[in-house]
């Protein structure tokens, strides 16, 4: 270990962790690498609902101290020990844009072409965010004049997202190397697909994220404004229970055994919603770029609904498959049904782990 390291007492080869602020829950996953393979050392998830004032699984916009707060309840009762994080930014709160910008066979003047354009595109003033970029590779931008254009696909943040993520780690006592834009981190979790374009549909809480995904670059993303404290939602005005009821019985029976105390119809109709939603973004998509996406990817906590993959097998008539980000990660064997199980919700921070390992190398 180097002096330096030492000094910031950060451990080359030590535990990592990644944190997802989602609506409304925080997820941690902490991770250390052995040989070749990521460690799963603990996770632990925690509801800003009762913080709130709201219901278990209820999306809510809390201020900095109160997440800190919360989130070093989590870290004490996950028994994390490192201080060493990344964290996820909502993709709610940022801006994804592929353009196309004019090649220069020069690196250096490419980057300042890049860098100079792509403001261009962001509807908001260049102050109020931060601006990335990723030069999309040509495989994958097919239809582009070569010669003369290149693909970037343009990302922006919120500063005041920045700023309220940089005290929540700031007053947790954490050291937070990177902030990303959570798609990025559930891509690295969830999708294997080299070639094959896949969609991911993150079911969260508030809303529900659509990403086409082609050879590990975001060909498409959109925002749906519904998730699964919709489909509680639905569930307690259509039979009368109160919402924490109406929560504990769609986690229990989901689309459901015939033993649920709702029908079916009701969890259909939202989910139906939604993935009417999606299927707009998907066929934007195939029709754009003359492809088919084969395989469909359920993550978010509205992911892990009992029997929606089926559902959203009939519905899109595509293959679909439950996320398994804990897949990714070295665990016992005894553990194994459980990660699966509760894995979709933790895809976000498995990924932004993933990342922080790679890093410190
Ligand atoms: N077993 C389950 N069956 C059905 N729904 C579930 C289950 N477990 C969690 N959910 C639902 O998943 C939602 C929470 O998902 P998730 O934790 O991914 O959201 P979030 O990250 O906090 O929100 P967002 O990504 O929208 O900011 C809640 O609405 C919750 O009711
Ligand atoms: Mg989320």
């Amino acid at each position: 270990m180097s002096f330096w390291s030492d000094l910031f007492g950060i451990k080359k080869g030590g535990s990592v962790i990644g944190v997802d602020i989602g609506s409304s829950s925080i997820k941690v996953v902490q991770l250390r690498r052995q040989g070749g393979t990521a460690v799963l050392e603990t996770y632990g998830e925690i509801a800003l609902g009762p913080y709130a004032g709201a219901e278990v699984g209820q999306a809510t916009n809390l201020p900095a101290d109160k997440i800190a707060a919360t989130l070093k309840d989590l870290l004490r009762e996950s028994n994390v020990t490192t201080k060493n994080a990344g964290f996820s930014i909502p993709f709610s709160r940022s801006l994804l844009t592929l353009v196309e910008l004019p090649r220069r066979a020069d690196p250096e003047e490419q980057k300042t072409v890049i860098s100079l354009e792509a403001r261009k595109y962001i509807p908001v003033p260049v102050s109020e965010v931060q601006l990335d970029w990723f030069i999309v590779p040509e495989a994958i931008a097919e239809g582009v004049e070569h010669s003369q254009k290149v693909k970037v696909l343009v990302v922006a943040v919120h500063n005041d997202q920045l700023t309220l993520l940089q005290k929540v780690v700031g007053e947790a006592g954490l050291e937070s190397s990177f902030y990303e834009i959570e798609i990025f981190s559930t891509i690295r979790s969830v999708v294997d697909e080299p070639i094959k374009p896949v969609m991911v549909l993150d079911i969260g809480a508030s809303a529900t994220k659509v990403y086409v995904v082609e050879r590990g670059v975001v060909a498409l993303s959109h925002n749906i404004r519904q998730g699964g404290q919709d489909v509680t939602r639905t569930i307690a005005s259509a039979h009368g229970f109160e919402m924490a009821q109406a929560e504990s019985l769609k986690k229990e029976h989901g689309f459901g055994n015939n033993k649920a105390p709702y029908d079916r119809k009701t969890i259909e109709l939202v989910f139906s919603r939604i993935f009417d939603e999606a299927r707009r973004a998907l066929t934007k998509y195939e029709t754009a770029h003359q492809k088919s996406v084969t395989t469909i990817v359920l993550t978010g906590g509205g992911g892990v609904t009992k029997e929606l993959a089926e559902y959203a097998q009939s519905f899109f008539s595509i293959e679909v498959r439950v996320a398994d980000p804990f897949g990714k990660t070295s665990a016992p064997a005894f553990m194994r049904p459980v990660l699966q199980e509760i894995g979709p919700e933790f895809a976000v921070a498995v990924g932004l782990a993933l990342r922080k390992l790679e890093e410190l190398g």
